[in-house]
């Protein structure tokens, strides 16, 4: 059965054409890489996947688990089992990261705050992230790596159906890029299916895809196995496309 079914996707952003047909399809349990050049369209197209009001959809269509979500807000999409974790997280003043994932295990699952606090505390442990985080305000002053460190653990506790992950491993230090390659393999293996946009293989060599896809201006020009990451890494983009 697909969890994700992208079909044809034309998608606008102030009336400028970004993506112009991409399809994909990522079937339950499955983990998916989208590789590609800088401002070739990966996030619009996970911002789009999880109804960003920035983005258009002007042609095609979003099906999840067989339901036409295109049109769906962002709420509706995550209370379906969609998670993005950003590229770019904001900072919220005032409000504190346990404060924060209880709402959002409060919101997503129904988890009550006092229930939701043990399990926050218990994960964090279990993935062997620091404590300290927890008390701390949103991402307010946190390193890259804190900040993708926290959206894993958002993940993590969130269990989403299909998990969107738009460069976990930027400015990530080695020792963190196993924490968060730890998590996503956990998981895959639990059975979450995932999209994960990354300009490195390295993380690849934590994770076992079972499809990369290359988008170049907004096109998908090829999909295919693991392999395509060496070559791309090795000799760039281009190659890939003349195979
Ligand atoms: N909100 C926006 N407003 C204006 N232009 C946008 C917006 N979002 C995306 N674009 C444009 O769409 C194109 C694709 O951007 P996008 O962020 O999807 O690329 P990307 O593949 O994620 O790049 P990177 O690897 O640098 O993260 C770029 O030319 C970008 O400037
Ligand atoms: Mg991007």
């Amino acid at each position: 059965m697909f969890m994700l079914k992208v079909e044809n996707l034309h998608v606008s952003v102030s009336d400028k054409e970004i993506l112009h047909g991409v399809s994909l399809n990522l079937e339950k349990g499955e983990l998916h890489v989208v590789m590609g050049p800088n401002g070739s369209g990966k996030s619009t197209l996970a911002l789009t996947i999880a109804g960003h009001p920035k983005y258009t959809v002007t042609e095609g269509r979003i099906l999840f688990e067989g339901e036409d979500i295109t049109e769906a807000k962002p709420e509706e999409r995550a209370k379906k089992g969609i998670f993005l974790s950003f590229q770019h997280p904001v900072e919220v003043e005032g409000v504190k990261v346990i404060n924060f994932l209880q709402r959002v295990l409060k919101n997503l699952r129904g988890i009550d705050e006092v229930e939701a606090y043990d399990m926050i505390f218990k994960a964090v442990e279990e993935l062997g992230l620091d404590e300290s985080i927890l008390t701390r305000f949103l991402n307010v002053g946190f390193s890259g790596g804190e900040r993708k460190k926290l959206e894993m653990l958002q993940a993590y506790l969130v269990r989403p159906k299909l998990l969107i992950l738009d460069e976990p491993d930027s400015g990530v230090d080695v020792d963190s890029l196993k924490v968060i390659a730890s998590i996503i393999n956990r998981l895959h293996e639990e059975g979450t299916s995932i999209l994960l946009i990354t300009h490195y293989g390295r993380i690849l060599e934590y994770l076992k895809p079972n499809r990369v896809h290359v988008l170049k201006e907004g096109r998908l020009v090829k999909s295919g196995g693991v392999e395509l990451v060496r070559i791309i890494e090795e000799k760039g983009f281009a190659a890939v496309e003349e195979l």
